[in-house]
């Protein structure tokens, strides 16, 4: 056994965990693979993005075609999944509905070994499930019935087709799709690494999924979009957000969305979107609302100097978009699962089990006492 060498940093804070590949997040830069986020979030679909995490390459025109098929291919749900998203109490928070959708999912894949063919097999698998999972909810909530899949549309129009039976806008597509890029990756985050500590056991992949789905469910990390956009709901104008958000900082209440534990000088994802809260709201003449989402970051600047990260201004969008505000952290998920597949391939490939010391501060050694003498 090893004896604990390092110095002990709460919340693993500055702490290198592991190697990867997959992802750089520095306060100067976010790259993918080597690719600047601004640059992908300029040019590539969410599919490109996807392939670029798994395989480390972006994909050829060929490659891409083969991908995309592939995932269309996985993307309707075996009715069991579909009886248990009917027989799930209304009331179930969708991020819980999607951890056991996925789980139960796990159950009716074939390639159970875990080579790297497998595992990408699986990975491409849960792409098409967590949307199919999050709209047949949507629609059985409703009591509608569930949408086949309409090969051919993208990863984020198959999700407003299966969700409301209709193609997506052009500006839906091209928001959706955006948001799905930025939320891809993000290095050794709670979840991605919630995921590679269960790989590291030599779990599953839909095992390592699930603890990650679990784990971004918090409002301190991926839930904070869902947070976010409560925040800004309360309130009709800036004057009113800006009273409430100073009180609530004296008063050294978290506000959601803001702060993050790496970047310091913002969040290169929230400067990416934030352009698309003023014209959303805008188009949808709902100007009070980029009023408060302003409102509230200038307090938090002015009292904290905290910056917004990318769930502050991706709660409003997809509030603007009309998405309902439970799926905006399974919408995450949607795109996440990208990232945390990959890391669980590259987990695999130089696996080390995953287990850290704890620094004890219990009681010292003391003497058993007979339950009669207690
Ligand atoms: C992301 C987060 C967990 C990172 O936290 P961290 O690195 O552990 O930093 P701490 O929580 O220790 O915060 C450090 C200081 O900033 C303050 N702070 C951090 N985030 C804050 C926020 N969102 N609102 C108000 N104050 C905040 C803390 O109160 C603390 O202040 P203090 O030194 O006066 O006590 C934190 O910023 C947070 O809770 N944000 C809100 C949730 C969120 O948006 N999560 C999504 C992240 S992408």
């Amino acid at each position: 056994m090893s004896e604990p060498t390092a110095v002990y940093s709460p919340g693993l804070e500055g702490v290198i965990a592991g190697e990867t590949a997959i992802c750089c997040v520095e306060q100067g830069k976010l790259l993918y693979r080597g690719y600047d986020i601004a640059d992908l979030a300029q040019h590539a679909t969410f599919e490109e993005v996807a392939f670029l995490l798994l395989h480390g390459e972006l994909p050829s025109a060929e490659e891409l075609a083969l991908f995309r098929h592939q995932i269309d291919g996985e993307r309707e749900l075996p009715g069991a999944v579909i009886d248990v998203l009917r027989a799930i109490p209304r009331q179930a928070p969708m991020m819980d509905v999607l951890r056991t959708g996925v789980s139960l999912c796990g159950n009716f894949s074939s390639a159970k070994s875990q080579g790297k063919s497998s595992l990408l097999t699986r990975a491409v698998r849960v792409l098409a499930e967590v949307p199919a999972l999050i709209a047949t909810r949507l629609r059985v909530l409703d009591g509608k019935a569930p949408i086949q899949p309409k090969p051919g549309l993208s990863h984020a129009g198959q999700f407003i087709h299966l969700t409301y039976g209709r193609d997506p806008t052009a500006l839906e597509e091209q928001i959706l799709n955006l948001t799905l890029v930025l939320y891809a990756e993000h290095e050794f985050n709670a979840s991605t690494f919630a995921a590679r500590v269960c790989t590291s056991t030599l779990s599953g992949l839909h095992s390592s999924v699930v603890a990650a789905i679990g784990t971004l469910k918090g409002p301190l990390h991926g839930g904070a979009n869902e947070a976010a956009i409560q925040l800004i709901n309360r309130f009709t104008s800036g004057p009113e957000a800006r009273a409430w958000t100073e009180e609530a900082l004296d008063k050294k209440q978290k506000i959601m969305g803001f702060g993050h534990r790496v970047y310091r000088n913002g969040d290169h994802r929230a400067f990416i979107l934030e352009p698309y809260v003023d014209e959303l709201a805008k188009m949808r003449n709902e100007p009070w609302r980029a009023d408060v989402y302003h409102a509230i970051k200038q307090v938090v600047w002015d009292k904290k100097k905290l910056y917004p990260n990318v769930d502050y201004p991706c709660g409003l969008v997809y509030f603007l978009l009309g998405f309902p505000i439970d799926i905006y952290t399974p919408l995450f998920v949607m795109s996440r699962v990208s990232g945390w597949c990959a890391h669980i391939i590259e987990q695999h490939e130089n696996n080390r089990l995953i287990r850290p010391r704890s620094q004890y501060i219990g009681p010292p050694l003391r003497e058993y006492v007979p339950l009669a003498a207690r």
